[in-house]
């Protein structure tokens, strides 16, 4: 019977049914809901407010909205709260905690009795959190995000987080803002609830969302503060509550074809580094793996479209205006697997036959008319990265993309922060800087591949320099920086190996970094290689312990699904 249907799914575990069904209504009872709205279906809203993510202040009326949606399509909405990550908020990186969030959430969904689920998340690692978890408990679900931020006013410009957080602390470290101004920009940067205002982690992830077709089609980038968002927050109800008629499971949307147009249109928006590891991990718990020569392949023929902060100029709130997901989707059509579904059971195909307005072709553009003619990000292979490394080039220095140089070794994190200002450090502008142990499983992969200009060099009006690591940088950064470099140092890659004086060889042309050393010379350094000592307790063994590489996506070993199939 259709009425016993929220509760019955969640009894399967107890031996007496209607003893079990008797005792939860008991206790049901308590939270002063009638008979009558406990003989429906139950749709969960994970929910994750917290004073300490900002970019979740706008939780409660979000929770709302979606409960509204859900009653109104007459199912019972049970919101439930999991881990919050606030990016900024986290020591030593939130990276460490969303595969904490990702089980936790996976676990409550699994757990608690609901027919279909409702995640709400937005900050960075939420939204990968919260797909993985969906991804492996298989229940029909609808992710929401939050919505990026507005942007502030300063003098005349528009500021955003965090692009121009970067931007302004440059300048005041060169003297040329001074301690009045950086105050006033600090309370101007990040002046509306929501997620950061620029193509970031927490954009792209929510693009990545709505691609894969887990969110609502057109909801991405709405902003947190606008109507439309509770719209779509309602909307999103009303669907995850049509799920128990018609279920769709993650599993039928999350597919290798699905996979792929997400790459796709991660590199046509210029999308965040970090979007690869998060894409890799959601991909995974599909048991589909994104294969580094696929990888670039797209990227090559894909244009970037999108001009955004912080390779170009716009802020989320452009994009939104210019259309959005949709728009970018149209112009990239020809490219795109048109036969995946989305949450509201539509074919991409379906969705992009609908008529469309072209709003604003400053910041969305045609396909004919690109920013730039090849993709964003791209996988680096050579005999320093065996597993693959990560570049953004087009946040890069072109110029520095075929340099040849002299390494100059930061050992780890705490050796980098004693040395990088001291003015006596050996480095000049044509040097290579190279991190190690800063990977997965030796610091959590902080996003540290964000490497400072040393002092003495910035004073010189040095803008950039090429610098590589096992670490991530923020989607929010800019630079010719080579990330993710896997085998990660702590396990005994050959980034281990590198010594100060070294040569080093980065070619963009033909996707490679290379330690210009013998092999066999490399190998005898190895061999005497130590790994940090790794923690003895808690959540922090577990994570050392069973990490994988970031291009698995970092994800722990034992929550991946076997019987890979490559893009
Ligand atoms: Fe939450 Fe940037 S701090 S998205
Ligand atoms: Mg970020």
């Amino acid at each position: 019977m259709g009425a016993d249907k929220g509760i019955a799914r969640g009894l399967t575990n107890y031996g007496d049914r209607d003893f079990a069904l008797y005792l939860r209504r008991s206790f049901a009872r308590s939270m002063g809901l009638s008979r009558q709205m406990l003989d429906k279906p139950i749709v969960g809203i994970a929910m994750t407010p917290s004073d300490f993510n900002n970019c979740h202040r706008t939780m409660d009326e979000l929770v709302e909205a979606v409960s509204r949606g859900v009653l109104a399509a007459g199912a019972l909405p049970r919101a439930f709260p999991t881990t919050s990550l606030g990016e900024v908020f986290l020591n030593p990186t939130s990276m460490v905690y969303r595969n904490l969030m990702a089980m936790d959430t996976e676990e409550m969904v699994r757990a608690q009795p609901m027919d279909a689920v409702v995640l709400i998340g937005g900050c960075d690692k939420t939204v990968p959190a919260q797909l993985m978890g969906a991804a492996s408990a298989d229940i029909p679900a609808v992710q929401l995000v939050t919505g990026p931020m507005m942007t502030g006013r300063h003098r005349g410009e528009r500021l955003g987080a965090c692009t121009d957080c970067r931007r302004f602390w440059a300048k005041y470290r060169a003297g040329e803002v001074d301690d009045e101004e950086i105050a006033t920009v600090e309370s101007r940067l990040a002046t509306t609830a929501g997620s950061c205002a620029v193509m970031g982690t927490a954009s792209t992830m929510a693009i990545i969302a709505e691609v894969l077709g887990m969110s609502l089609p057109g909801t991405a980038a709405i902003p947190a503060v606008h109507a439309d968002r509770l719209v779509a927050a309602e909307t999103a109800g009303t669907v995850a509550a049509g799920f128990v008629e018609a279920p769709i499971r993650p599993s039928e949307i999350i597919t290798p074809h699905a996979v792929e147009n997400a790459l796709r249109v991660l590199m046509a928006v210029s999308g965040s580094t970090n979007a690869v590891v998060h894409l890799a991990a959601v991909a995974g718990r599909r048991g589909i793996r994104i294969d580094a020569e696929r990888l670039n392949a797209i990227s090559d023929e894909t244009p970037v479209l999108v001009d955004l902060k912080p390779v170009g100029a716009g802020y989320m709130e452009d994009f939104y205006a210019a259309g959005g997901v949709g728009a970018v989707l149209r112009e990239l059509r020809p490219l795109l697997h048109l036969d995946t579904i989305d949450v509201t059971g539509r074919t991409l195909a379906e969705r992009l036959d609908e008529p469309f307005d072209f709003v604003d072709r400053a910041v969305i553009r045609p396909f004919a008319d690109p920013v730039s003619a090849e993709g964003g990000l791209i996988a680096l292979g050579g005999n320093l990265a065996p597993s693959g490394a990560i570049f953004k080039r087009a946040a890069a220095t072109p110029a520095l993309f075929e340099t040849e140089g002299r390494a100059v070794v930061f050992e780890s994190l705490e050796d980098l922060a004693k040395r990088i200002d001291d003015p006596d450090l050996d480095i000049e502008a044509d040097d290579i800087m190279v991190l190690q142990n800063a990977g997965p499983i030796a610091a959590g992969m902080p996003e540290a591949g964000y490497l400072p200009i040393p002092k003495r060099l910035a004073r010189q009006g040095v803008k950039d320099i090429v610098r590589i690591s096992d670490a991530r940088m923020s989607g929010t950064a800019f630079g010719t920086i080579v990330l993710h470099i896997a085998p990660e140092a702590a396990v005994g890659g050959p980034l281990a190996a590198v010594r100060t004086g070294d040569r080093i060889r980065l070619s963009v042309r033909e996707k490679s970094i290379d330690l210009l050393v013998p092999e066999a010379e490399i190998a005898a350094r190895l061999v005497t290689h130590r790994s940090p000592e790794a923690p003895k307790r808690g959540y922090r063994a577990l994570y050392a312990a069973r990490v994988s590489q970031a291009p698995e996506g970092c994800d722990f070993d034992f929550l991946t699904m076997e019987g890979a199939s490559d893009l």
